[in-house]
């Protein structure tokens, strides 16, 4: 913990609540817990805040798997920080949620049904179909997130601040503020909003119920004006509450103050990729990778296998390029790392294979006995993909929505850094066009043909122009640091 609170001794005054923590757990064979501690924005936001302030922190967040689930049990009131698991700079508290009604919670409801809808990735015709099932998942997501509130209530030290994170915690800030009047609740919104008429997909009780559980927030957080102006959109349809456009609040009318809607970009956190971009085992990835792709021109993608990050399209604008363009063949070389995501569902174990066998098709079609065109991995390895970000020439970034996409600020922020002269072919479908349009060629992320187009001018381009944008593309990838981020939130909730 960091050093004590003004407040009750114990109690924390900044709180963070997300699904995901910043920790998970493996148990060995001999029941050893090793903890593996994860990066990111959030992460990096709550040290900064721990490093410079005397507030007493915790961060809720769920055990996801069986090893956390030991870790949680393990510590008493799920306080990992208390009994040594983790270190004590980081305070943890994991909750321990029955496995069905956490598997509902996240991959039946937040997974297959807010993150569809918000990134609108439903075959409609055949998708969804919401029945009596569909309400007993929703009971847990309930429960779920009334499990969240409990904890954060517990744990809160009075008039503290709560930023609460994301899609699978929808209902904590109505929940939180029925238990604890006192506090100031935040809620942020990592991913893109529906339009109203995709967010009336939901059957009407969830839609309000979602919309209702956010506004028992202080301030509700999204990364860009579209995302915030389309969840005002949605509390104007479902809900018939009035909303500021101007002001950027939402509901008042009842004497109640309204809910104050913010936009907070996000940036890259410069100096620790370029730093961890730098270290030895990453330019052992690189050698090994430039081995096999010679002097050729390289063009990049890093994403999780994401529904939504469109990597099978990518992959046909790749293939169209070869074909239209055939002065490439034998030029450049494809580098596409697809790393694992959310296999409990279908969708994504069908997603993966079919990108599997597409990369197939571009080898058989286009492969020579000296040239790859295509190297694809799908193990998660984070120094080698820091190594592709150092090689890229050009970086593709074409989801069909995306809350922010922070790669697409990343690789040109690394290559930058590294010497290197990185375009970036970007969708005007993620949050990052409003800030990187103007140096990115930008594509419509259906259009595979335009892709393509985008994927040749970016290979001809002159380098020295290539360099100047990605110089400009690397500045606005680092304006807006994870610790400004947090900050700003947390200052903005008073
Ligand atoms: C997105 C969401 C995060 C989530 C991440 C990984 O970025 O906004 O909340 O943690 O995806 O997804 P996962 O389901 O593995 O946590």
């Amino acid at each position: 913990m960091g050093s004590s609170s003004a407040a009750e001794p114990g109690k924390a005054s900044v709180l963070v609540a997300s699904n995901r923590g910043p920790v998970s757990f493996a148990v060995a064979q001999n029941g050893e817990l090793t903890a593996k501690r994860g990066g990111g924005g959030l992460v990096s936001g709550l040290s900064s805040v721990t490093a410079q302030d005397s507030f007493e922190q915790v961060w809720v967040c769920a055990a996801l798997s069986g090893g956390d689930r030991t870790a949680a049990r393990r510590a008493p009131g799920g306080r990992l920080d208390r009994i040594g698991l983790i270190d004590s700079s980081l305070p943890v508290r994991m909750l321990d949620i029955e496995p069905e009604t956490l598997h509902r919670a996240y991959n039946a409801v937040a997974n297959s049904t807010l993150w569809f809808t918000h990134h609108m990735l439903y075959a409609t015709p055949v998708s969804p179909a919401f029945g009596g099932r569909f309400r007993q998942e929703w009971e847990s997501y309930v429960e779920y997130n009334a499990a969240f509130a409990e904890a954060l209530a517990e744990e809160a030290a009075p008039q503290a601040r709560v930023l609460v994170q994301d899609y699978h915690l929808a209902l904590v800030p109505k929940l939180l503020r029925d238990l604890r009047p006192d506090l100031r609740i935040g809620h942020f919104s990592h991913t893109p909003w529906a339009p109203p008429d995709y967010f009336g997909i939901l059957p009407d009780e969830m839609a309000r119920g979602v919309l209702e559980g956010m506004l028992g927030a202080d301030r509700l957080g999204f990364l860009t004006e579209r995302w915030a102006l389309a969840f005002m959109d949605c509390c104007a349809r479902q809900l018939g509450m009035p909303v500021d456009r101007e002001r950027m609040t939402v509901g008042g009318a009842d004497g109640k103050a309204p809910t104050r809607i913010g936009v907070h970009s996000l940036g890259v956190d410069s100096e620790f990729i370029v730093e961890r971009a730098s270290r030895p085992d990453v330019d052992a990835k690189l050698a090994a990778l430039r081995e096999s792709i010679g002097d050729r021109q390289v063009i990049v993608r890093v994403d999780r296998t994401e529904l939504s990050k469109n990597i099978v399209r990518g992959l046909e604008a790749y293939a169209d390029l070869l074909r239209r363009y055939p002065q490439w063949r034998g030029q450049v070389v494809h580098i596409a790392f697809a790393y694992p995501s959310r296999h409990d569902l279908e969708e994504y174990r069908e997603y993966t294979a079919a990108v599997l066998r597409t990369a197939k098709e571009i080898r058989d079609e286009f492969g020579t006995s000296d040239w790859e065109p295509l190297i694809l991995h799908v193990e998660d390895d984070f120094a080698r993909s820091l190594a592709a970000y150092r090689l890229a020439d050009v970086a593709v970034v074409n989801p069909i929505r995306d809350g922010m996409n922070l790669v697409a600020k990343e690789i040109p922020l690394v290559a930058a850094a590294t010497g290197g002269a990185c375009g970036l072919v970007l969708s005007r479908e993620a949050g990052a066009y409003a800030e990187l349009a103007e140096d990115a060629l930008v594509v419509n992320p259906y259009d595979i043909t335009g892709t393509a187009d985008a994927l040749h001018a970016a290979l001809s381009m002159d380098r020295a122009e290539r360099r100047r944008r990605c110089e400009r593309l690397a500045a606005a990838g680092a304006a807006l640091p994870p610790q400004r981020w947090f900050a700003d939130q947390l200052d903005a909730l008073g």
